[in-house]
């Protein structure tokens, strides 16, 4: 399947069951908002979760660009990404969680075709607070797919405050031959659906409240089920990152976990500028910086003559286009080469200054030093172990 029919499937399966189709966000959520980017396709809905009335209903769906920057560091495996696609389901306090697992279970099955012999999936097994979530785990016994109980893993929120609840994931097993262990015990099962159950409410001070209404949230990754379905070896295989593997290797020679980060961080930074943001030293601003220096610090590894002025337009073309985005695409590049030779300017300037730090400092740089070098010198972490 083409990641458009994963769509068209996953979508037309929820319309047929009542959930109205509700339209892609940008990465930028509303004014006031406490995150930086829109995280999860649930991030949009939050105030409906919380009780306000839906205009289109109790049953949502929907396709939204998430942005993960607790995912940067993992960026280089199979299947993280910061940019990525969620396709969502929702129940506005309408149906229950085990309906919710239901119909995953028949549309993984039927609609893509997946062998229910390559599931597994996990349920929250209970903390201090919340007993273990026992009518997923009823669910999931009846349907005959091996269940694993977990803690934290299996309790979803979206930051440190809002809405929060115990979610089940559902994993693919994608190894060679007959699936072994689980999803905790071999990392080649690949969650690629979760499905939480939004009931409470998280205040500042840890309090867990029931909200008003209990909902149902369910986000499956868009290029985790190319992969899955088309037996790739990683996301990067699949068609967003074909027009960036090729450009980039045909222009760089990169390979492994390196061609992978450049890709990753170049196509989210085109993405993250198709949906208006700047480079700066803060926000969203700094997240677009710090990808952009952390492809450059890529590149010039092997070679500092190395510049993002080269880069084909197809793959930048073609992502904006992916998102329905109209940045232009000269504006884009000038954007890019101003970012680099202010980054070699700073490089040039911190060299000396980092090397006479470190050659006065007996071991490693701790978290001091780093922070020392930022504030009185302006050297950013990411910066000072680029040099
Ligand atoms: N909010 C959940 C997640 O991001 C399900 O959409 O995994």
């Amino acid at each position: 399947m083409t990641p458009e029919q994963i769509v068209r499937t996953f979508v037309d399966y929820f319309r047929e069951r009542g959930h109205a189709l509700v339209p892609e966000n940008s990465l930028i959520p509303p004014p006031g908002d406490p995150v930086l980017f829109t995280t999860s396709g649930m991030h949009p809905l939050t105030p409906y979760l919380e009780g306000r009335p839906h205009p289109f209903g109790r049953r949502l769906v929907n396709v939204q660009r998430c942005l993960r920057t607790t995912d940067l560091d993992e960026v280089g495996d199979r299947t993280h990404l910061t940019v990525f696609q969620m396709l969502g389901s929702w129940s506005l306090g309408d149906y229950d969680g085990p309906r919710s697992l239901r119909w995953g279970y028949d549309l993984l099955r039927e609609g893509f075709g997946i062998d229910p012999g390559r599931l597994h999936v996990t349920v929250f097994g209970g903390d201090e607070r919340v007993g273990p979530d026992l009518g997923s785990l009823e669910t999931w016994r009846e349907l005959g797919v091996p269940v694993e109980l977990t803690g934290a893993e299996n309790w979803w929120s979206n930051g440190p405050t809002g809405p929060c609840g115990p979610d089940s994931e559902i994993f693919v097993w994608t190894g060679d031959g007959p699936p072994r262990g689980t999803p905790g015990t071999d990392g080649r099962w690949l969650e690629v659906w979760n499905h939480v159950q939004m009931r409470y409410h998280r205040y500042d001070d840890g309090r867990l409240e029931p909200l008003r209404q209990p909902n149902v949230d369910t986000g499956m990754g868009l290029e985790r089920m190319e992969m899955v379905l088309r037996g790739n070896g990683s996301v990067f295989e699949g068609e967003a990152f074909e027009p960036w593997v090729r450009g980039v290797t045909g222009l760089w020679g990169l390979d492994g976990e390196a061609l992978r980060r450049v890709c990753d961080h170049l196509r989210s930074s085109v993405v993250v500028v198709g949906d208006g943001v700047r480079p700066s030293n803060t926000g969203r601003g700094y997240v677009l910086r710090r990808l952009l220096r952390l492809v450059l610090t890529e590149l010039w590894r092997a070679d500092p003559a190395r510049s993002l002025g080269d880069l084909p337009t197809e793959p930048v073309e073609r992502t904006l286009d992916r998102f329905g985005q109209r940045a232009d695409v000269g504006e884009l590049r000038d954007l890019l080469l101003a970012e680099e030779r202010r980054f070699r300017g700073l490089l040039r300037r911190g060299g000396p200054i980092v090397s006479r730090y470190r050659s006065r400092s007996r071991g490693p740089l701790t978290d001091e030093d780093y922070r020392y070098l930022h504030d009185t010198h302006g050297l950013p972490r990411e910066l000072v172990d680029a040099l």
